[in-house]
């Protein structure tokens, strides 16, 4: 697909999104005026990042990982040379969870159409899910039966191949971890450095 055909798809995306109330999370955001996070950055990335929902930085903005989450998360890639130019970043809910509480198994069915519409339009070469929800709605997607915790398989290769593609998921710890745990971020810059050697070896 062209780029600005994906951007088109990508726009028709946010407007239903904008009007969605499929489940309770839109009432909160009308409430406080937040705005739902939808995604941004490249509509033709190699490398999609996706989170768990907004935060309340987020919800303010409209914009993902702009608290301390996204701190961390820059300095991720900038560890790297990665811009957040180069890649997409969203976030598997969309609108804001009250108190930043889990996201609920209902609100899970009701958003994530929305994130697998997004991979199916970028078709990124590298999925990498930040957190267990979005990892085992990735996992999910693809049909990955794989039930160990995100703290045993970060930074494990998860390759799928079909006739037409090929796609590799790289499940990450949430960058929140290295906002509360900061002796975790030579752990989560090591991981980066795989997303580094993959992206190399891209054809
Ligand atoms: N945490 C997330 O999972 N996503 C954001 O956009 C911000 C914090």
């Amino acid at each position: 697909m062209k780029k600005n055909e994906k951007t088109e798809k990508l726009r028709k995306i946010k407007e239903v999104v904008l009007k969605c109330r499929k489940c309770e999370l839109f009432k909160e955001r009308i409430r406080n005026n937040f705005f739902p996070v939808i995604g941004e950055g490249n509509h033709n990335a190699e490398i999609i990042f996706c989170g768990e929902a907004p935060g309340l930085n987020e919800a303010k903005t409209g914009r993902p990982f702009c608290g301390e989450a996204g701190i961390v998360l820059d300095n991720l890639l900038n560890h790297i040379n990665l811009k957040r130019e180069d890649i997409y970043i969203c976030n598997l809910l969309k609108c804001r969870p009250p108190k930043n509480r889990d996201p609920k198994k209902e609100e899970i069915c009701a958003c994530s159409p929305f994130l697998s519409s997004q991979i199916d339009i970028i078709e990124p070469k590298i999925i990498c899910p930040l957190g267990r929800y979005s990892m085992r709605f990735i996992f999910e997607k693809y049909n990955i039966k794989e039930n160990r915790t995100i703290s045993k398989i970060h930074g494990k290769i998860y390759k799928i191949r079909t006739l037409l593609k090929s796609l590799i998921i790289l499940p990450l710890y949430h960058p929140a971890v290295g906002v509360y745990n900061p002796n975790m971020i030579e752990a989560m810059k090591k991981d980066f450095e795989i997303i580094k050697k993959l992206k190399s070896e891209l054809i």
